[in-house]
Parts: structure tokens; sequence; C-alpha cells
């Protein structure tokens, strides 16, 4: 496929498709490209993991990286994304990673018949985040070997999540039951249609996956920031450690990160034995690396 920027557009086959290819990848298997090929990461919103994930992923297949950083680039005088895009296809970048704050800012590069460069959102908003969806399913696959009746349960700042969104999308054409917890301000109707809201206390004890969401206050509303108590969420929706006591026997902690240590998790339970925070981390390379290659193989380089 020419791009991957969001999960709506993968099916069940594509999805399994790239977790083998990325858990291949982890088991050493080699790229080989036919031609050079050069990936740019254009990231408007922070980050460490996607982008350094995405630059290792890219080493490792062999790709040639070109800087870029939106606050030196021409985007400051006022220059589009798709003429900073079309600009990169110009001077011969084949692959294009985009993380932006724009929720869907992809649909104006998709959906120009000119572009030949390929897409791959690293983000966008609170919309999608396809990379850290498939890495989150290499895990839990790596973990239980399969997703059908599998329960996973969604838990916090579900609104303000592309996270939340792409991995309840996700779970539920896998065959998971997932479930959503959280603050009622936050609360999302939209994944009514992937899962079941409840209570996190009553839901915790039966969850062979508890998927933790980073409280996002970039995202915030300044009424909602100011009213907003670290402690009070820590007590009401954090992973204590009360709470990991009552979890199952196997089941697992994840989180996206940055983790708010102390809000959305007690700080001794980020690398506690049931966490696969860092293991999310380390399977984020092996899934770019797959997507990258679907992306190169479209474009006959490799
Ligand atoms: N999980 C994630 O997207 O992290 P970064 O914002 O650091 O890329």
């Amino acid at each position: 496929q020419p791009n991957l920027v969001t999960v709506a557009d993968m099916d069940t086959a594509d999805a399994i498709d790239l977790i083998h290819e990325a858990q291949a990848y982890k088991a050493g298997k080699q790229a080989v490209l036919t031609a050079p090929a050069y990936a740019v990461n254009l990231f408007f919103e922070n980050s460490t993991r996607t982008k350094t994930s995405f630059q290792m992923a890219q080493m490792k297949l062999g790709m040639k990286v070109l800087e870029f950083e939106a606050g030196t680039s021409s985007v400051k005088k006022g220059e589009s994304l798709y003429d900073t895009v079309k600009t990169m296809e110009s001077i011969g970048v084949n692959v294009a990673v985009i993380r932006h704050p724009e929720n869907e800012y992809y649909k104006q590069l998709v959906n120009h018949s000119d572009l030949e460069i390929g897409i791959v959102n690293g983000g966008d908003g609170s919309g999608q985040h396809p990379s850290q969806c498939l890495l989150d399913m290499m895990t839990i696959n790596e973990e239980f070997g399969d997703f059908k009746g599998l329960k996973v349960l969604i838990i916090g700042d579900l609104s303000h999540s592309r996270v939340a969104h792409s991995n309840a999308m996700m779970l539920n054409r896998l065959g998971a039951e997932v479930y959503f917890a959280g603050p009622e301000k936050w609360y999302d109707p939209t994944l009514e249609q992937y899962g079941t809201f409840g209570d996190f206390d009553e839901l915790l004890p039966k969850m062979d996956v508890v998927n933790l969401l980073r409280v996002q206050n970039e995202r915030l509303t300044t009424a909602d920031g100011q009213a907003f108590d670290a402690n009070q969420y820590h007590q009401a929706y954090g992973l204590t450690l009360e709470r990991a006591a009552k979890m199952k026997q196997g089941a697992i902690i994840m989180h996206p990160a940055p983790v708010n240590r102390g809000v959305e998790i007690d700080s001794s339970l980020v690398e506690a034995p049931n966490s696969r925070i860092f293991q999310q981390m380390t399977n984020g390379v092996y899934t770019r690396m797959a997507i990258l290659s679907r992306v190169l193989r479209y474009q006959g380089l490799m």
C-alpha cells in the first residue's frame, strides 16, 4: 500500500501481516533495498519515541534519513503542509513520516493524486496513531498469541487520546473484548461502537490487558487544565499499588508513554514484572520497520 494514515483503512489480515513482519524483524529478518531509499520525519508536535524509533527503523532498513526541524523550517514563513511535503518529494524523498496537531491532516495529502511520496501518519491530533496501535497489538500478540476474547481495558483520557481511538477500533476488529473507564468529562461516545464503558475498580480484576492512557496536558482546555488535580486523578483513575494487587494473574500493564509517573500509574509499577511499557517501545522499532517496508515494496524499493 502507498501510505499508512489510519487503522480504519486496515483490515484484520493487513494488521496481522504487519504484526508478523514486525515479529520477523525482531527475530532477525534482514531488509534488502533494491535501490537507495530516503526518509524524512516531519514532526510538528513534540515526540521522543515515535520520531526516534522511526529513525531507528529507517536506519535498520538501510534508508537514508534527512533532518527536518519544524521550528527552523519554512513552515515558519507560512509554507503549507502540502507544499512542504511536495518539496520533500521534489528533492527525492520516498517516505515522509508526519506528526501534526490537526486531526486528519493527512487527507489533504493522500487525496492528492499528484503526490507519489509515501505518507506514514506518526499521530494526528486526537485522531489516530496507527504505528502506536500496531506496536501495541504486537506486544499483546507476543504475550497472548491471540486477540479473540481477550479482555482489554482502555483507561483514562479517552476523548483526547489518539491511542484510545486507534487501539479501540483495531482491538474490536481483531476480536478482543474492549472496555473503557475514566473521568466522565473525558468520556467519548464515538468509542461506544467498539466496547463497553464501566467502572474502573469493577472491571480491573477481570482484565487481561490494562492499557493506561496519558493525561494529555497539552490538549486540555484552560478550564480543564486548571481544574485538574493530579493526586485526585491518581486516586480515582490511576493504577495504584493497591489496584495493581487486584489485577488478574497473567494480566499485563501497557501505556504508550510518555508516562506521567504518579498520575496514571504509581512510579514503582512502570518497570514492574507485569509491565510491558518498555517492551512496547522496543516493539515500536520493529513495527515501524514493517510499516516502512510495506510502503517501500509498493514503490518497488524493496
Ligand atoms: N507514544 C508516543 O507517541 O510517544 P512520543 O509522543 O514520545 O512519540
